[in-house]
């Protein structure tokens, strides 16, 4: 299976990424984690993107195309992958339908989640995340231990750098500028299915297997 999640910041796409994944057995891609692991360990391209993403832009999309590239070409998508947060602009949509030629490959889905901007902020504002396993938390919807720990891993949990309020908002602006046309892009190859993210995270991920096992 070879999906694509799309969606506002903060919609859920890596909480409901994580789900699928493990019930599907395949990879999940977030070029999101692949710059945060890339500022941390303050390469090259780390480094730009420590400046952009403070500022709530993108990366450029030859660089952003070229990680996923060299990502794809790994063993353990050989049976599929899911890619949260890439996509973003048409060039990448673009730059992506010629690998998937190179590679002899075709998508199966584009999943569309969307939330209102109100409740989107409030999920932000309150998101904490393991550094280590990347498994995501909320303050109030999806509460962690007292002491701030991953319950999986017992590693300090942290707030992301892009979570603060302008940031957010930055965020909010480009998803819509670059990123909404994507919608009209996969609608037209017929790949696209919209999933409403303003319910249960349990009930998200049903209407996405709902969607998918149809
Ligand atoms: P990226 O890491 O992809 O961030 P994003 O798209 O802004 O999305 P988020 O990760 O913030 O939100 P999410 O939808 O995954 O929500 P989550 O599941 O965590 O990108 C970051 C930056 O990297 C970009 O700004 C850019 O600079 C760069 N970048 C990345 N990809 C790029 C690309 N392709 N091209 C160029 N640059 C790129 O959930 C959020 C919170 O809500 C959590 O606390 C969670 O517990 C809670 N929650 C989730 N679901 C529910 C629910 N159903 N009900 C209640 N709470 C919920
Ligand atoms: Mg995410």
């Amino acid at each position: 299976m070879r999906l694509i999640f799309l969606g506002p910041p903060g919609v859920g796409k890596g909480t409901q990424a994580q789900l699928l994944c493990k019930k599907y057995g395949i990879p999940q891609i977030s070029t999101g984690a692949m710059y945060r692991q890339a500022i941390k360990n303050q390469t090259t391209p780390g480094k730009q993107a420590e400046a952009l993403m403070k500022q709530g832009k993108l990366m450029p999309d030859f660089i952003t195309l070229g990680l996923v590239k060299e990502r794809l070409q790994k063993s353990d998508c050989k049976n599929g992958y899911l890619l949260d947060g890439f996509p973003r602009t048409i060039p990448q949509a673009e730059g992506f339908d010629k690998l998937l030629q190179e590679m002899h490959q075709k998508l199966d889905a584009v999943i569309s989640i969307s939330v209102d901007e109100a409740v989107l902020i409030k999920r932000l504002s309150g998101r904490r995340s393991c550094p280590k396993c990347g498994a995501v938390y909320h303050a109030d919807i999806h509460p962690f231990s007292k002491k701030g720990l991953c319950d999986k891993c017992h590693e300090k949990l942290v707030q992301r750098e892009d979570d603060k309020h302008e940031t957010i908002k930055k965020r909010m602006d480009v998803y819509l500028t670059q990123t909404v046309p994507l919608l009209d892009y996969y609608k037209k190859k017929k790949l696209l299915y919209e999933v409403d993210g303003d319910q249960e995270i349990e009930k998200v991920f049903n209407s996405i297997l709902n969607l998918l096992e149809k």
